[in-house]
């Protein structure tokens, strides 16, 4: 398994690869690596010849009350977990090959970036687009994997790579979770035993909210983001928000919606959490 450090030698790795006509797979990553990260490198596996791993914690898409420095990092872990999952090439720069200290561009996307985490993260989603395009940029990538766990992300990196044509398919795979529902992030580090036995009120309200709605249809959207409400806030939890969508533009539920997605952000002790479920309406 090959490191990589620049940008240069990045792209003539995947210049050569593709000169080759192997397909090219790049899993963005922050690194702190999990078994949910594993889950998108076997999919890169399955769709490309080529599997590349990003590690770059990302300063822009951090808050100015986003702690980066605590943000967990354990590179040699990682290192270790991408080369028994058969990882070709890792791509770990530092913050200065990725931004030049004068730097005045952005990707920003404007819609789906501003509900959900962008109402409490403003600035977020503009971070995490301009790096995606870089990493990109970078990787020179045929298919990119992403998780569904980062819906919202999902879904703005989607239509960035729409609206600019990159020429890169995007693949969303499914959530990793815990034995016990916990949907698997490096941020579940952070949990105390008691929040994280508290947490899991969150995706066993997903599987109830799913229940519901395949008993009763679209009669258990009335009041369904409420209850939630009252069961996060009832085992522990501070809500960020709870709302109902539709999946396809994360706009308000209408007639024409096939499609939802329940997405949720709660604090338990001072960890924020985010998981959702997507919910066939058909
Ligand atoms: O999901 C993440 O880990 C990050 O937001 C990403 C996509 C690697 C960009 O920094």
């Amino acid at each position: 398994m090959k490191l990589i450090k620049t940008i240069a030698e990045m792209q003539q790795f995947s210049k050569s690869a593709s000169h080759h006509r192997q397909k090219i797979g790049v899993v963005p990553t922050m690194g702190y690596l999990h078994e949910g990260h594993m889950s998108l490198i076997d999919q890169a596996h399955k769709l490309a010849d080529i599997v590349i791993v990003t590690i770059f914690v990302n300063p822009t898409q951090f808050g100015p009350n986003e702690d980066l420095a605590k943000y967990p990092r354990d590179f040699d872990r990682d290192w270790s977990l991408c080369e028994k999952r058969g990882v070709d090439a890792v791509f770990a720069p530092e913050p200065e090959e990725m931004y030049c200290s004068d730097r005045s561009t952005w990707v920003s996307e404007e819609k789906m970036s501003q509900g959900l985490c962008g109402q409490s993260r403003p600035t977020h989603f503009r971070g995490v687009t301009t790096v995606v395009a870089k990493l990109f940029n970078a990787t020179l990538p045929d298919i990119a994997i992403f998780g569904q766990k980062d819906a919202q992300q999902a879904m703005v990196i989607k239509r960035m790579v729409r609206d600019l044509n990159l020429p890169v398919e995007v693949v969303i795979a499914p959530i990793v979770r815990e034995a016990d529902g916990l949907a698997m992030s490096s941020r579940n580090k952070y949990l105390s035993a008691d929040d994280r036995t508290r947490a899991l009120v969150i995706s066993a309200s997903l599987r109830e909210a799913e229940a519901g709605i395949k008993t009763d249809g679209r009669k258990a959207l009335c009041g369904l983001a409420e209850s939630i409400a009252v069961k996060i806030t009832a085992g522990g939890g501070r809500v960020d928000y709870i709302e109902v969508l539709d999946a396809d533009n994360l706009e308000s539920v209408s007639e024409s919606t096939r499609c939802l997605l329940i997405a949720i952000a709660a604090y338990f002790g001072v960890t924020r959490l985010i998981d959702n479920a997507l919910i066939n309406l058909d």
